[in-house]
């Protein structure tokens, strides 16, 4: 239809798509490049921070690193991100990971004109509802972290418990840092369940099938008042294996991480913990959230991702 050739002219792409794809389908892959050499880190790379925007690895890439990401099926180059080291950021001692800042950043989704001209709506329209984006970043580390979500991120409920306080809120910067054998968080440091997290120091995941996503974003716009007990939720609840805490009982899978360290970054808490449990509980298409820009280019090749 004309209608669908002339949106993209004229009203910017979401910044971000969610879809339902298979876990551990590995549909883009992430390659780090430094120095004349390169290892795969599509499951070794996790978003410490928004602002500024760090990405974190257990690979250790040197001073300077390039971050490519490619279609897995058709090998095409779909971004990339210019990496430098930041050394303000202590090696944390219980995690040998190492900190990047993004520098620069480019994507191929797009032809061009519209790629450049998609950016100028978007970051036109984040400028107009910056004080109800929350994101709290300039258009240029928007569009990089964009690039950053060309992997499709799954999307997890992370349950809380502690004396007096539970919780359950959405995450999606999260995921396995597979060489250390760790997991990162990035949480905004003023989440009401920072400070519990940072005590208790353990947390159940759900990973939660699409379907969910309606309910999924209505637990982040009630964020500020936990639920008063865990039967008030608008699903029914499981206990975790080891730790007993509240889990999405529909789950695809539920995973127990133990908390080894935290460090504050920006305006987030980098959490780093450890796989204490993973309980499998039913196949199907997961929650995740992809670059809009990538769900263009799939559809472009008449492939695109379930969308949520
Ligand atoms: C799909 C989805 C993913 C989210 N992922 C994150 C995340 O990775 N980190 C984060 O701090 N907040 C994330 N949020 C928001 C949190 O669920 C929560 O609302 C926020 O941490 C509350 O912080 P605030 O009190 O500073 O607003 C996400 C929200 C949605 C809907």
């Amino acid at each position: 239809m004309w209608k669908d050739w002339v949106r993209p002219f004229v009203r910017p792409l979401p910044q971000w798509a969610p879809v339902g794809v298979a876990p551990a389908s590995r549909l883009v892959t992430a390659r780090l490049r430094w120095d004349g050499e390169s290892v795969d880190v599509t499951a070794d790379h996790t978003v410490a921070s928004l602002n500024p925007l760090v990405i974190a690895t257990s690979v250790d890439a040197g001073e300077r690193a390039v971050l490519e990401y490619r279609d897995a099926a058709a090998g095409q180059l779909l971004g990339t991100l210019r990496l430098v080291r930041d050394a303000s950021m202590a090696e944390p001692q219980a995690a040998p990971l190492s900190f990047y800042r993004v520098e620069a950043g480019a994507h191929r989704c797009l032809h061009w004109p519209l790629r450049a001209w998609n950016a100028w709506l978007q970051n036109r329209s984040m400028a107009r509802h910056a004080s109800s984006a929350h994101l709290n970043m300039d258009p240029a580390a928007a569009q990089q972290l964009m690039i950053a979500y060309l992997c499709p991120r799954p999307v997890v409920l992370v349950s809380v418990e502690g004396a007096g306080h539970r919780n359950i809120f959405p995450m999606d910067l999260i995921g396995p840092l597979e060489r250390s054998g760790l997991y990162s968080l990035a949480l905004r440091s003023t989440n009401v369940s920072e400070p519990v997290m940072r005590e208790v120091r353990r947390v159940a995941l759900s990973h939660v099938p699409a379907a969910m996503k309606p309910v999924v974003y209505k637990l982040a716009a009630h964020h500020k008042q936990p639920p008063r007990d865990w039967a008030a939720l608008p699903f029914p609840v499981r206990p975790s294996k080891t730790f007993g805490i509240p889990t999405v009982a529909g789950a695809l899978r539920v995973q127990e991480l133990s908390i080894v360290h935290s460090q504050t970054i920006g305006l987030h808490t980098f959490f780093v913990a450890r796989v204490v449990s993973t309980e499998q509980l039913a196949d199907g298409a997961q929650l995740h959230h992809t670059a809009g820009f990538h769900q263009v280019y799939r559809r472009r090749r008449r492939q695109p991702l379930q969308d949520a």
